[in-house]
């Protein structure tokens, strides 16, 4: 095994090769924000929470998808990265439709979480308010496309974890969206094996069970620690 010596936040830190920053810095106790990564699924790069410096870079990296290097120095908790961390969820919040109080997820939302932890008190950009659809055609399970934010989390589980390949996004832009199957109703799905998997990696209350009132859809964390142990044992791989 090749290591490799860098620095994270001014501490030395050994890391494998191959690793990504995220997980260097994990493995020493340095928390970076994340919402699109979840251990156990690839990562994406989509959400760029997990913003870090890295000296000599021109723009800030994500650190899930930056790999380590020899001497490499990075800086995880920056003024311009908390700004940075601020505006992005401001947008996203302002993007979608997130009325917290009336939530299923409300209290156990890695999105509201974040914001909270990020010191996001207000939303300086206006509010879109777009008139989204929700998805109730499944016998156990809701989509509500209002709180959507397009992690894809789900749609990576779905297709790396549960090999049913459901879901995907379509559309551009502002108009992008998840879909089931061939756009269809989720109920409709041919494929579609009633898992649940999505449901409890989504990080908002985009994706709920039936029957879930205000605050109460709440995220089955033991199954996540499965999706990790399942796949370093290499239980799935396409
Ligand atoms: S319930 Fe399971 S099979 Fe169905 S869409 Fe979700 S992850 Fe895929
Ligand atoms: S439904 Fe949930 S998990 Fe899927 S993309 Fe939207 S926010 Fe992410
Ligand atoms: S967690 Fe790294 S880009 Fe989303």
């Amino acid at each position: 095994m090749t290591v490799r010596t860098l620095v994270i936040d001014g501490e030395p830190v050994g890391a494998r090769e191959g690793e990504t920053i995220l997980e260097a810095a994990r493995e020493h106790g340095i928390v970076i924000p994340t919402l699109c990564f979840l251990e156990g699924l690839s990562a994406v790069g989509a959400c760029r929470l997990c913003l870090v410096e890295v000296a000599g870079a021109p723009r800030p990296l994500a650190a899930c998808v930056t790999r380590v290097a020899e001497g490499m120095e990075v800086a995880t908790d920056t003024p311009r990265l908390r700004a940075y961390r601020r505006m992005i969820l401001e947008l996203l919040f302002a993007e979608g439709n997130h009325v917290c109080a009336v939530c299923v997820a409300n209290g156990h939302c890695d999105l509201q979480a974040l914001a909270a932890a990020q010191g996001m008190t207000s939303v300086r950009f206006p509010y879109r308010a777009p008139a989204r659809a929700v998805d109730a055609s499944h016998d156990r399970f809701v989509l509500d496309h209002n709180r959507c934010i397009l992690c894809t989390r789900c749609v990576r589980v779905c297709d790396e974890v549960e090999g049913a390949h459901t879901w995907d996004v379509a559309g551009r832009g502002a108009g992008s969206r998840v879909i089931a199957d061939l756009d269809q109703p989720w109920g409709t799905s041919d494929t579609c094996t009633s898992c649940g998997k999505c449901v409890q990696v989504c990080p908002t209350g985009a994706l709920f069970e039936k029957g879930r009132g205000g605050g109460e859809m709440t995220k089955r964390r033991e199954f996540l620690a499965y999706i990790t142990t399942a796949r370093q044992a290499h239980r799935w791989i396409r």
